[in-house]
């Protein structure tokens, strides 16, 4: 299908998410375009390696209980991934407008984050803006471009200082708030004293270097 005939909803640094149909069904088209400063050929398989990791941790993320998006196709020669399109708000636009639900909000993300964690996949780009808030209540996680596994306690220790960071720049008027999701990771997550720890150290790096 051509993109140029489809409604664009989001235009990121390394590509675009679309809005299309599957079988009958509504559907999200993410697309990796092309990098006119690389030599094709590396371009390409830059892409769809992109794309197929990807896909690899959306699937492996349901795998370990999280609601990610279904994954309908994945085209490695047009470097896009076809999916469920998820019905709901980002996290980000939800808090923005009902500060009052942060800790419950809050409490689902951190609980999601550290199961990701327990399975060894580490997002790479925990933002609220990254997630959305399902229309029955559930947090469904998206974005896995930066992502990886199996990763250990250095790669879960910069999800969290990522995820911190990201967080108070972004609900500033709620910073308290990035508590909950700590309290609630550590609930869950098994030998959390050691990724806390981590974020620690890389903190305290970001301050001596
Ligand atoms: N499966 C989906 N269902 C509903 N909305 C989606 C879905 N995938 C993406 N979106 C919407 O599109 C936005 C951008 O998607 P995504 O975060 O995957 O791309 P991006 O940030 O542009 O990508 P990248 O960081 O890889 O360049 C999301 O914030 C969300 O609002
Ligand atoms: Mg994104």
């Amino acid at each position: 299908m051509d993109c140029s005939t489809m409604t664009e909803i989001a235009r990121g640094a390394e590509g675009s998410v679309y809005e299309s149909t599957y079988l009958g069904k509504d559907a999200v088209i993410k697309v990796r375009a092309p990098k006119g400063y690389r030599v094709p050929e590396l371009d390409r398989r830059i892409r769809s390696q992109r794309i197929r990791s990807e896909a690899r941790l959306i699937r492996e993320a349901r795998s370990a209980g999280i609601r990610t998006p279904m994954i309908y196709d994945v085209d490695l020669t047009e470097c896009r991934i076809t999916m469920e399109k998820v019905g709901g708000v980002t996290v980000k636009s939800h808090l923005d407008e009902h500060p009052e639900e942060a800790e419950h909000i809050c409490g689902l993300i951190g609980t999601n984050i550290a199961r990701l964690h327990n399975s060894r996949i580490c997002h790479g780009d925990l933002t609220t803006s990254n997630m959305l808030l399902t229309e029955d209540g559930q947090l469904c996680i998206l974005d896995f471009s930066m992502g990886s596994a199996p990763v250990g306690v250095e790669g879960m220790g910069v999800d969290i200082r990522l995820l911190e960071r990201g967080f108070n720049s972004a609900h500033p008027d709620i910073k308290d708030a990035y508590r909950f999701i700590i309290e609630a990771y550590c609930r869950e997550k098994t030998d959390s004293e050691q990724v806390m720890t981590k974020v620690q150290e890389i903190k305290d790096r970001g301050r001596y270097t």
